[in-house]
């Protein structure tokens, strides 16, 4: 089932050399990420030296991983590709579709019931094109590719924003669109701009309750969501390598909410320790042979600041355990001043429920350590304030946790097993009550704390922190408490302290399971039948996108100024919509419902410019794409910050959207636009975003040469007749220009195939 070896002996066979050759071209040693980097160029041994932030290159990944939201529309788009078998070795997760609600077994029973055709859908996909499938129950996609597939050197991508897990072992893993995947699993190349790199200097050692996660906290709060866009952060030092593996982990895949492209930490002992305790010495052995390439070159930790371009310094002795939000990952706020902070803004120190797990954060060591919190409850005779829910990484995690006594633990203070998914953390969450929007507070150990995540209640505030944290926080209720300083009063009416948490990195008896939950591929898939219903409410197969007619685009409507943070969230929602992630047709009714029109600081209330009425955004455009007449969209900064689902690309397409112009993009929202054929533009001049009015019709100037560094002219005709002329500026290069003109980076791969 698991990984394969001999594709990664391939990968270090030629690591030496290719590193060697990198060295050369580029004259000066070498960051780890560089080293990833050209050692898997398209092109094979490098050639040239690329710059950083500028230079798009083609790169071979090793592996693919797609979970069960983004795999639907990926595969749909596959299965156009014209191929029999998946060029790369790919994986298909379900995770996302499975809601929680009861406990592990009815909340999995009813996901299979509800999403069968799904399942069935995405299994049989699987069979037939070579892709591995983990069957809903199995876990979640980041904790199970870490567990068998991610290996130190590697790089993979996935369709999800939070791949970036797998850099706990060393690898680049990179979150992408559907569109990206089909690209690499058709044997294409996959093509990033060569990123910036930020290095990561964490000095000193974690101890007591400061855990990883309260390394990218911090991290979080310096850089902000958009800090990391567009470069890969390197983590190095001794408190880097004196941390576990999966701690690590924690902390890579938390670099989605800085915008990062990846994070990464040199290969060490922690990770030779994980590979063994999952199963896979050889892997080890076949690494600690090239260890020397694993890592950076020494004189680049050594002087970080010549070869990185930004570093930050952590001493972790003196990181103080930190708790950020609400409503966004950046919010940054160390525990002893939480109190002060809450009751400055009016947060409600009452804590509803805590949460732990998630694929940020549900390794043996953190529940070994949040169960050691929890076992202190019976022991000092406490009673925990808040509810409290676990959600398993993987089964195999769950398999091990329960076999070592930590679920008891949990049973004993009220907790409850949700199934190893997704669950809460996608808003995959029936919360009793969340319904009647009542403010309050929560706190989890996942990564993302934007408005509705969670339970769709907008007035709920979520905390994200440690999963130690959490529990602690949840025993006291407490949004004030802090453990390290804090008391308790227990049943007898006694003051007690919780002591620090404690937890072995990695069970001491191995991990086991008794189903993992994997099914391999048909060894020959000719023969297996995929099938989807035309009446199917879930699926649909896909029509190509209709190519650019070469002319200007001329008497468009905008259909949204959207003001302030439009996340991939905000474009197309997730929760109750995760069911139409297959069908693009029916999803298409929840976009851009979460953005805020600036013209009247309301969500999904725009006015339709054909009749003069306000209606719901899908309404307002389907009517304009009836009509024939083409739409743009305007927003702020980091528009399409978030997840990569391409749904939030794929449906202003198929509705008839032509362009976006924002003030700046997310990186996986940007290239998902442009694949599927729309225009991606930025402002010239900020400020110019102030001069779109509500009524206004938009001309493209010069539109007809289209052409890779040169901005666009757009005319934008006010109401009153009056007009303002805006530079748009893109960063489409040759062949992403010929995405557009195509209709659609699929269509030209499929006019390949038939080639
Ligand atoms: Fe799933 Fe949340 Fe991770 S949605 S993949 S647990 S970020």
């Amino acid at each position: 089932m698991a990984f394969d070896i001999e594709m990664i002996e391939k990968v270090y066979a030629t690591l030496g050399e290719r590193v060697e050759k990198a060295r050369a071209l580029v004259g000066r040693p070498l960051t780890l990420s560089e080293k990833i980097l050209y050692s898997h160029l398209w092109e094979g041994t490098p050639t040239q030296a690329f710059t950083r932030g500028k230079d798009y290159v083609d790169f071979a990944p090793d592996r693919v991983a797609c979970q069960d939201a983004t795999a639907q529309m990926a595969l749909l788009q596959f299965m156009h590709a014209g191929k029999s078998k998946v060029a790369v070795p790919t994986t298909v997760h379900c995770d996302h579709l499975i809601q929680a609600k009861v406990d592990a077994k009815t909340d999995l029973a009813r996901a299979k019931q509800q999403s069968n055709e799904v399942f069935d859908f995405l299994s049989s996909v699987s069979d037939k094109y070579g892709i591995g499938f983990w069957k809903p129950g199995a876990g979640i996609i980041h904790q199970v590719v870490l567990e068998n597939y991610a290996f130190p050197g590697g790089m993979m991508i996935g369709t999800d924003s939070h791949t970036v897990n797998a850099g706990g072992l060393g690898m680049l893993a990179i979150g992408v669109g559907g569109a990206d995947a089909v690209d690499v699993m058709s044997g294409m190349a996959w093509e990033l701009k060569f990123p910036k790199l930020i290095g990561v200097k964490l000095t000193g050692k974690l101890s007591g309750w400061t855990a990883p996660k309260d390394v990218i906290l911090k991290v979080a709060g310096i850089l902000t969501v958009k800090g990391g866009t567009g470069a890969i952060v390197e983590y190095f030092g001794e408190g880097a390598t004196a941390m576990s593996c999966t701690g690590k982990g924690t902390i890579c895949n938390m670099g989605a909410e800085i915008g990062a492209t990846t994070s990464t930490f040199g290969y060490d002992a922690s990770m030779d320790r994980y590979l063994r305790s999952t199963g896979r010495p050889d892997v080890a052995d076949a690494a600690n042979k090239v260890a020397q390439h694993l890592t950076a070159d020494p004189e680049v930790y050594a002087n970080p600041e010549q070869y990185f371009d930004q570093v930050i310094e952590i001493n972790l002795s003196e990181l103080e355990p930190h708790l950020n939000g609400p409503f966004t990952p950046d919010l940054a706020t160390p525990i002893s001043k939480m109190k002060e902070e809450a009751i400055k803004n009016n947060w409600p120190l009452k804590i509803e429920v805590g949460l732990i797990g998630s694929c940020t954060n549900s390794s043996y060591e953190d529940i070994a350590r949040a169960a050691s919190l929890a076992k202190q409850v019976s022991d000092k005779n406490l009673k925990t304030k808040a509810e409290f829910t676990i959600t398993p990484g993987s089964e195999t995690v769950r398999y091990t946790i329960e076999r070592d006594g930590f679920i008891d633990i949990f049973d004993k203070i009220g907790a409850t097993v949700f199934a190893n998914a997704c669950g809460p953390c996608i808003g995959m969450w029936d919360r009793e009550g969340a319904e009647k929007e009542e403010r309050n507070t929560i706190v989890h150990s996942f990564n993302r704390n934007f408005s509705k995540r969670a339970d769709g209640n907008p007035n709920t505030l979520a905390f994200v922190g440690s999963p130690e944290l959490v529990t602690a926080l949840a025993i006291a209720g407490d949004l004030g408490f802090n453990p390290l300083t804090d008391t308790l009063i227990n049943e007898d009416g006694e003051e007690v302290r919780l002591d620090e948490p404690t937890g072995d990195e990695l069970p001491p008896k191995g991990f086991d399971a008794e189903d993992p939950g994997y099914q391999a591929p048909a060894e020959d898939g000719s023969g297996v039948q995929v099938a989807v219903s035309p009446t199917s409410e879930r699926l649909q197969l896909l029509e190509p996108f209709s190519p650019w007619d070469g002319k200007n685009i001329t008497n468009a409507k905008l259909l949204i100024k959207a003001f302030g943070k439009c996340t991939t969230d905000h474009i197309s929602m997730a929760g109750p919509w995760l069911r139409f992630r297959g069908h693009l047709d029916n999803i298409s009714n929840n976009m851009l419902i979460g953005a805020v029109n600036a013209f009247n600081q309301k969500t999904n209330s725009v006015k339709n410019q054909l009749t003069g009425d306000y209606d719901a955004v899908p309404a307002v455009q389907r009517a304009y794409k009836a009509a024939g007449v083409p739409s743009i969209v305007v927003g702020d900064h980091n528009y399409g910050e978030g997840s990569s689902r391409e749904h939030a690309a794929m449906e202003p397409r198929f509705l008839g959207v032509k362009a976006v112009l924002v003030k700046s993009f997310a990186r996986i929202h940007e290239t998902n636009l442009k694949k599927q054929g729309m225009l991606a533009l930025t402002f010239a001049n900020e400020a110019d975003y102030d001069k779109i009015q509500e009524n206004d019709t938009i001309n493209f100037i010069d539109l007809v040469s289209f052409t890779p560094g040169k901005p666009l002219t757009l005319e934008f005709v006010h109401a009153d007749g009056s007009k303002d002329v805006i530079m748009a500026n893109h960063s489409y290069n040759e062949s992403q220009i010929g995405w557009f003109v195509a209709g659609s980076a699929l269509n030209l791969i499929a006019a390949a195939g038939k080639a």
